[in-house]
């Protein structure tokens, strides 16, 4: 790099390469799979069809679906050494650290570069089943024999219970998963793709993605939206909690999105499904938080275009799911396995080592030694 090379801190708006898996559009709050529009696919697409868009670039044919579904559906079983690293993990250890740990697991030296489809598929049907058999071990409970008839969304439900659930906690959960299946160059699927480039493994560049979305600045941000909203207890209290929150210089957490200036579109439609899910006082209390919220962003900061991101309502409608806020963030990792594997592909498919530059600003070359100082 030259002397003149101008810094971009946090790499806003460089861009790493092409993609065609899903396009942000930042400034009008647009967010497509392979063109289709995100709003139509939320409700009308299953997460399995949505994953076979992010990796195949089409929505499949109904046969092509229910092969696809089937191939899915016969990968919920884990390899031994994956399970003995599960089991290994503490039942203590928080549900996102174990499923970070386990999912290591999965690369027993079998996972080799290139990616492959097959490995993108047993990362999207084997993350589930990891998380799960913590959460059980934790509550001292058998894991869950995987069952063939349920869906994606239906049977990561079955896993964590050992129960069948209801028909809208699956509906809004199928839809959650969808909405947050992939999303451009985000941090971690970056991270992916920087351990990917450099010709490593699958499962290392899913284990680093998982430990950057594991950041409240990315995917770790719902949990707390959760205690915000506990913090403010009342409707009428929302205005002078975020008040005092902002003068303490804290930050809101489920507002503020690197790539959106305006609202960002799973934003508005999580919130519509939290509508029609929550609880009707929670839901209230949200509602006039996130109204607080921005009034306040708005008049404070009006140059950064402040709105509501994708992890506010998640949290609300993980809540009404009846999912405890440890597995909010693990939950957003089951989504985004798709997105993962679809873009672990394509880069393969044009790998050049990711390897930036930094502005050295430190000591000039030459420095002296310090007087004394015995230095072999
Ligand atoms: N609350 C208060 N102020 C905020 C917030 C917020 N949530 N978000 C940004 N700002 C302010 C910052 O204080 C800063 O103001 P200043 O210039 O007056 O100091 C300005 O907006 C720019 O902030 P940056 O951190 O530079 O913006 P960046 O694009 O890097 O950050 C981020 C994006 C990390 C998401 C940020 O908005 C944030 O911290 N939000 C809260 C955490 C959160 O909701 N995370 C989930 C993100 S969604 C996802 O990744 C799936």
């Amino acid at each position: 790099m030259t002397e003149a090379a101008i810094a971009t801190k946090g790499l806003e708006n460089v861009t790493i390469g092409d993609s065609t898996i899903s396009l942000v559009a930042g400034e009008t709050g647009g967010l497509t799979y392979r063109g289709y529009e995100i709003d139509r696919l939320a409700g009308h697409a299953s997460y399995e069809e949505v994953a076979y868009l992010l990796l195949h670039g089409e929505l499949p044919a109904p046969a092509r679906r229910d092969e696809f579904r089937n191939d899915l559906t016969a990968r919920r079983q884990l390899p031994r050494f994956a399970e003995s690293i599960a089991d290994a993990v503490p039942p203590t250890t928080p549900p996102l650290d174990a499923l970070r740990t386990a999912l290591s697991g999965l690369g027993d030296g079998s996972v080799a570069y290139p990616p492959t489809l097959s490995q993108g598929l047993d990362l999207i049907a084997h993350a589930p089943l990891l998380l799960a058999r913590h959460v059980r071990r934790a509550a001292g409970a058998p894991p869950v024999e995987p069952r063939e008839d349920l869906g994606h969304a239906a049977h990561y439900l079955y896993l964590l219970r050992g129960e069948e659930a209801g028909p809208r906690e699956v509906a809004a959960l199928e839809q959650y998963l969808v909405l947050l299946a992939d999303h451009g160059m985000n941090a971690s699927t970056f991270a992916l793709r920087v351990v990917l480039s450099t010709n490593s493994d699958l499962i290392s560049a899913a284990t680093a993605a998982l430990a950057a979305l594991k950041g409240p600045a990315h995917g770790g941000a719902p949990s707390k939206v959760s205690d915000m909203l506990d913090a403010v207890g009342a409707p009428e209290q929302a205005e002078g909690w975020v008040r005092a929150q902002l003068d303490a210089k804290a930050r809101l957490f489920g507002f503020g999105h690197r790539a959106y200036k305006t609202e960002d579109p799973r934003a508005v439609i999580l919130h519509r499904i939290a509508r029609e899910v929550a609880e009707p006082t929670r839901f209230a209390l949200a509602e006039a938080v996130e109204r607080a919220a921005l009034d306040e962003l708005h008049r404070r900061k009006p140059a950064q275009r402040l709105y509501t991101n994708v992890e506010y309502y998640s949290a609300v409608v993980l809540e009404a799911v009846g999912l405890p806020r440890g597995l909010f963030t693990p939950t957003f990792a089951v989504a985004r396995t798709a997105g993962w594997a679809a873009h672990a592909l394509e880069q393969a498919g044009d790998n050049r080592l990711i390897r930036p530059d930094v502005r050295y600003t430190g000591a000039a070359p030459g420095r002296a030694w310090p007087a004394g100082a015995d230095v072999a």
